[in-house]
């Protein structure tokens, strides 16, 4: 089903509406300095899951988080030196920085692919920040584009999505590049993806930088795969031994937690990362049995998921 919206200049009322359509779950397009993003409220989880519908993404890749101003990140994130610095030289502008979780984060788990860090850019744009000051709630916002298509720079780039409630025109991005993504989850902060701000000047404000992938951080298009359960986890499982845990879909009798009980697809993406880690108790129990999620649609990306949980390494 394709429900595309058309294009509206980013007037005050534009932007009020659009921060409407956002509070009730809804999917805006909205331009940053970098490149225009697909927006949602990130403490909404069945947003985000449409997010990840809309995009038509195999898998459940981590998605920034927008903030109109650094104070939110407190609510959000551990901040450390490192973020203060270089998010008193960057922001607002063309960095994200990762941060460990809060446990008290009311973002939903799915932004994250239920990793315990969080990816956080304030954005350089005035329409972006108008936006983000009237919804109120951080935004989780990937480039505005169809997955494995070129990330839109112009309001009428933002094509190829399965759903969008309304496009907000800022007209170009100014500088047509991805944010540089930063970790500041191990010692030495290192670059996970190039982008306008450069290693010359991230060293200029911390000094030396370290190599992604050396510590615990992989490479960002590796990194979902490095969240798995304690627990063994049995796919397609039609009923539960008497040990494990029961993750139902649709009608499941006695589950535990039921993903979905309507078989909403949405819905049980939303629910995904909470319910594993809801149910990855040892004390509990012994596995973890999911019920079968059907393979269309977002139950592609959530038995993506539970294949690489049910493979632990
Ligand atoms: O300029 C930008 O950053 C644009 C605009 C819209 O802000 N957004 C953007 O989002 O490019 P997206 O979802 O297309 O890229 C997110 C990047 C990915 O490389 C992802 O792996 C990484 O950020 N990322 C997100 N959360 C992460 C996390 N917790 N740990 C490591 N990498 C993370
Ligand atoms: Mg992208």
């Amino acid at each position: 089903m394709s429900r595309i919206a058309t294009v509206h200049p980013a007037t005050p009322a534009n932007i009020a509406t659009a921060a409407h359509i956002l509070r009730y779950g809804g999917l805006v397009a909205l331009p940053t300095e970098t490149v225009y993003g697909l927006g949602a409220d990130a403490t909404q989880g069945e947003a985000v899951a449409r997010i990840y519908e809309s995009k038509g993404r195999p898998a459940f890749n981590p998605l920034i988080v927008h903030v109109a101003d650094a104070a939110w990140v407190d609510d959000l994130a551990e901040t450390n030196t490192h973020f203060h610095a270089l998010a008193r030289a960057f922001w607002p502008g063309p960095l994200t920085l990762i941060l460990k979780r809060k446990d008290t984060c009311p973002v939903s788990k799915l932004v994250c692919a239920g990793l315990d860090s969080i990816a956080l850019r304030m954005p350089n744009h005035p329409v972006a920040l108008d936006l983000l000051r009237a919804l109120g709630s951080p935004l989780a916002a990937p480039s505005a584009n169809a997955s494995g298509m070129l990330s839109p720079t112009r309001a009428e780039h933002v094509t190829g999505l399965t759903r969008v409630d309304m496009v907000l025109d800022g007209g170009p991005c100014r500088e047509g590049l991805e944010s540089t993504v930063v970790d500041l989850t191990s010692e030495r902060p290192a670059i996970l993806r190039p982008g306008p701000v450069t290693s010359a000047m991230l060293t200029a404000v911390i000094g030396q930088l370290g190599v992604a992938g050396s510590g615990v951080m992989k490479s960002p298009g590796q990194l979902a795969s490095h969240y798995a359960p304690r627990l063994p986890l049995r796919m397609n499982a039609t009923r539960p031994e008497k040990t494990e845990a029961w993750l139902g879909f649709g009608p499941s009798d006695g589950a535990t937690l039921n993903l979905s009980a309507t078989g909403d697809l949405v819905e049980a993406a939303a629910h995904l990362f909470d319910y594993l880690y809801q149910l990855d108790d040892p004390e509990r129990f012994a596995a973890i049995a999911v019920a079968p999620v059907p393979e269309e649609g977002l139950g592609a990306a959530i038995n993506d998921r539970l294949r690489r949980a049910a493979t632990r390494v």
